[in-house]
């Protein structure tokens, strides 16, 4: 909540285009092995907006050393001599949480494979607060990819934190939690109730959070096409189910599981509020982690 707190300040120095020292003379190095393009440049943008500066590493693993074979370690000593702060993404869960054991400066999950995305979770929570200016007893649908999803796993961990949340997980039967998922979350205080079908859709939901199914994360394109967009958001599906005020949202990319027939409705979020939140909210977390900001 102190995060949250921070973040009218970060739109106002944005909207003013006010020039900000908070994190002038710092260095930010962001790591990036795989494709981006919000989480990339929403960070770069952030650090850039507060003063400071990037050291901007895309597809090491063809740019750099590590096409020579260097370890990840090495890679990550490397970029904690020249930087303040390293911003990773990389495709195997757990790869920062490796990283933070062995550095000394602050690193940030940036998404790691298909185990998290904490600051996909930190915007999408302040999408929902700013919209009922509360994280507890709210009714969500989240679908697509439930299996590998990182974005979805963080907003379960996330709303999990709160009280009286219910969740529904639509998704093929295929794409499912996995069962060390589901343990985990059963343990925390979150309901989740898992759906394989439309009609089982709660009317009324405070907010629909739909993904694209993980196309990078399939053994054979195949596989991934049997199970691709078999939920898709359009006006028809609003109509049954949504209510006035449920609100729409998308980590974005989508590939095809929201028409564009929706795109103007003014309870989709994916598009306005939640893609400029992901820099606010990644600026006030800069501004605390890196800035000295209390
Ligand atoms: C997500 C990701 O990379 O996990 N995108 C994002 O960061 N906004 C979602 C996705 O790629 O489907």
């Amino acid at each position: 909540m102190n995060l949250f707190a921070k973040v009218p300040r970060m739109k106002s120095i944005t909207q003013n285009s006010t020039p900000s020292k908070i994190l002038s003379g710092k260095v930010v190095t962001l790591l990036f092995y795989e494709p981006s393009s919000r989480t990339f440049a929403s960070f770069a943008a952030a650090v850039k907006r507060l003063g400071g500066q990037t050291l901007e590493i895309i597809d090491p693993t063809n740019f750099s050393s590590v096409s020579k074979g260097e370890s990840f370690e090495d890679t990550i000593n490397t970029f904690e001599a020249y930087s303040d702060m390293i911003i990773l993404r990389h495709p195997q869960k757990g790869a920062s949480e490796n990283a933070s054991l062995q550095a000394m400066v602050p690193i940030i999950n940036a998404g790691d494979g298909i185990g998290e995305h904490p600051t996909q979770a930190l915007l999408d929570l302040y999408t929902i607060y700013e919209q009922y200016g509360r994280l507890e007893n709210l009714t969500g649908v989240l679908t697509g990819d439930i299996l590998n999803g990182r974005t979805i796993h963080s907003l379960i961990r996330g709303l999990s934190l709160f009280k009286n949340n219910t969740l529904y997980l639509l998704s093929p039967r295929e794409l499912k939690l996995s069962d060390a998922d589901r343990k985990e979350f059963i343990k925390r205080n979150i309901s989740i109730i898992e759906i394989h079908k439309e009609s089982d859709i709660p009317q009324n939901a405070d907010f629909w959070y739909w993904t694209r199914v993980q196309k990078e994360r399939f053994i054979t394109n195949q596989e991934y096409e049997k199970v691709k967009n078999k939920f898709i958001l359009s006006r028809d599906l609003v109509d049954k189910y949504a209510g006035k005020d449920t609100i729409f949202m998308h980590p974005l990319p989508r590939v095809g599981e929201i028409m564009p027939e929706v795109d103007l409705d003014p309870r989709a979020y994916y598009l306005r509020n939640q893609i400029r939140n992901g820099m606010y909210v990644r600026m006030a977390l800069l501004a605390l982690v890196l800035g000295g900001i209390k």
